[in-house]
């Protein structure tokens, strides 16, 4: 569909009370007006207009390429807001559609149901309602013999038009040249001084041209975010068809009630996420996973047939068939290879690990590279920060690190090396070589006798 849309950004959403302007705050992962521009973008509409006004600077600093802008630098009502779009509405045919930053919840079939019913019903505006069951705070929509005849704000409303659960859930598809040679004519006289969008309705009424409404199945998409209550409602709602989405492509989720999953993250057919698992952001996991229960990704890259138990992996990336945690941490910049096992309470910062190496238990790896098949035994340290600088370790192929080591960086150990344990090892060791840095032991023969009472 090659059409036009006008999206209202430019009030402060003061029951937010928040410094972030309304539609920055995030439902899923991502920002409200994010998802409201992808609706539109995956409805095909092509050319897409933001009004802002408060935190206009903000907002922009985040506005995706190609978005055109308008300001409202004073909130006169949403007539007024539209009205500041006039100048690029000039010479614009087809369709304009007018959609509010705060309704997350919006799908791309109602956006294309609503334009289709705008085109085969030849009105010159089809206004998106739902039928709710508290419609307190909406305007309310006048229907006489089925025809809609106006849209009523709260408050402006009658008790008896209170009592209609008919509402305007503030989508519209206008005719380009309806709502271009109309909203000049709004006026302020209402109980809120402001210049009404919904207006339009009782002018094209008055002019004897066609109103129409569409009405949405599913009332759930009609949420306006205007408080934190809503926010929550709406994250409810995007997880949970998040969620469905996946375990209808194949991915087993045990307990969707505990389990977040942003609605950018893919997963492979065939993994199984068990309960607690939350997975963030740009996050993709291969197929015949297991993730969870316990475990944070965010941003991180998880190949086929990887286990991943009580853990955090930040900006990572992970091969096949890799096994991690429990109790594991995985940095910015940690890059695992395929068959690598990471064990219990290890951590690992910006460093490669190399195919079927393994950091079983009780090790910080930080700023390293490890080859393939290397073995760090049990309490390993490397020692990558002096203070001032951080440097690096190279552990190369097949190379076997003893229990509790201390590796001094800058230090590199060999292919095939072996390091006994308990070394701290400043200095490198070439490959094939033994390297082994401790006191040596003595022992003290009857050096007990006479301490203890036996
Ligand atoms: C509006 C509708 C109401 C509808 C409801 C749906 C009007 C007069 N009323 O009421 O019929 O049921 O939405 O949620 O249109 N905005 C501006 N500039 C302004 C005023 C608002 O950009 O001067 C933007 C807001 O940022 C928001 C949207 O327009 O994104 C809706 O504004 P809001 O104040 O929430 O309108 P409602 O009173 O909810
Ligand atoms: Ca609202």
């Amino acid at each position: 569909m090659d059409s036009t849309a006008i999206v209202l950004a430019a009030g402060q959403g003061t029951r937010m009370k928040s410094k972030l302007p309304k539609v920055l705050h995030k439902v899923a992962g991502i920002p409200m007006l994010e998802h409201v521009l992808n609706t539109l973008e995956k409805a095909g509409v092509k050319r897409k207009i933001v009004v802002l006004g408060h935190g206009a600077e903000l907002i922009q600093e985040w506005l995706p390429e190609g978005i055109e802008v308008v300001y409202q630098w004073e909130q006169l009502g949403t007539g007024h807001a539209v009205l500041q779009a006039e100048r690029l509405l000039q010479g614009v045919s087809g369709n304009v559609m007018v959609v509010c930053g705060d309704t997350p919840l919006l799908q791309k079939v109602t956006l294309e149901n609503l334009q289709e019913r705008h085109i085969t019903s030849q009105a010159q505006v089809t206004i998106l309602t739902a039928v709710i069951s508290d419609p307190q705070g909406y305007g309310r929509i006048i229907r006489e013999n089925n025809q809609i005849k106006a849209i009523i704000e709260e408050k402006d409303a009658k008790d008896q038009e209170k009592a209609i659960r008919e509402i305007n859930t503030g989508t519209y598809c206008f005719t380009a040249d309806f709502l271009i040679n109309n909203l000049a004519k709004l006026t302020n006289t209402n109980a809120q001084g402001e210049y009404y969008l919904t207006d339009l309705i009782k002018l094209a009424v008055e002019e004897g041209l066609k109103v129409e409404g569409f009405v949405l199945d599913d009332i759930q998409e009609s949420l306006g975010i205007n408080n934190r209550i809503q926010l929550a409602e709406a994250e409810k709602v995007l997880h949970l068809r998040a969620l469905e989405k996946l375990m209808l492509e194949g991915v087993t989720i045990m307990d969707p009630s505990s389990t977040y999953i942003g609605c950018a993250v893919e997963v492979g057919a065939d993994s199984i996420i068990y309960p607690g698992t939350i997975l963030e952001g740009k996050t993709v996991i291969g197929q015949d996973c297991l993730i969870g229960p316990g475990v944070r990704i965010v941003d991180s890259t998880i190949g086929s047939n990887s286990q991943i138990q009580n853990a955090v992996i930040l900006e990572s990336k992970v091969g096949n068939n890799c096994s991690i945690g429990p109790f594991a941490y995985l940095r910015p910049g940690t890059i695992l290879e395929d068959n690598v096992k990471i064990g219990d309470f290890v951590e690992i910062k910006k460093s490669v690990i190399g195919r079927g190496s393994k950091v079983p238990h009780l090790s910080y790896i930080g700023d390293a590279f490890l080859g393939e098949k290397v073995n760090v035994g049990c309490g390993t340290i490397t020692c990558n920060y002096d203070g001032k600088n951080k440097h690096i370790t190279r552990i190369e192929d097949g190379a076997f690190i003893g229990s509790n080591t201390n590796l001094i960086a800058p230090v590199k150990v060999g292919k095939n090396a072996v390091i006994g344990a308990g070394s701290t090892i400043n200095k490198d060791v070439p490959a094939n070589a033994l390297g082994i840095a401790r006191e040596k032991q003595k022992n003290i023969p009857d050096w007990a006798k006479g301490t203890k009472d036996n």
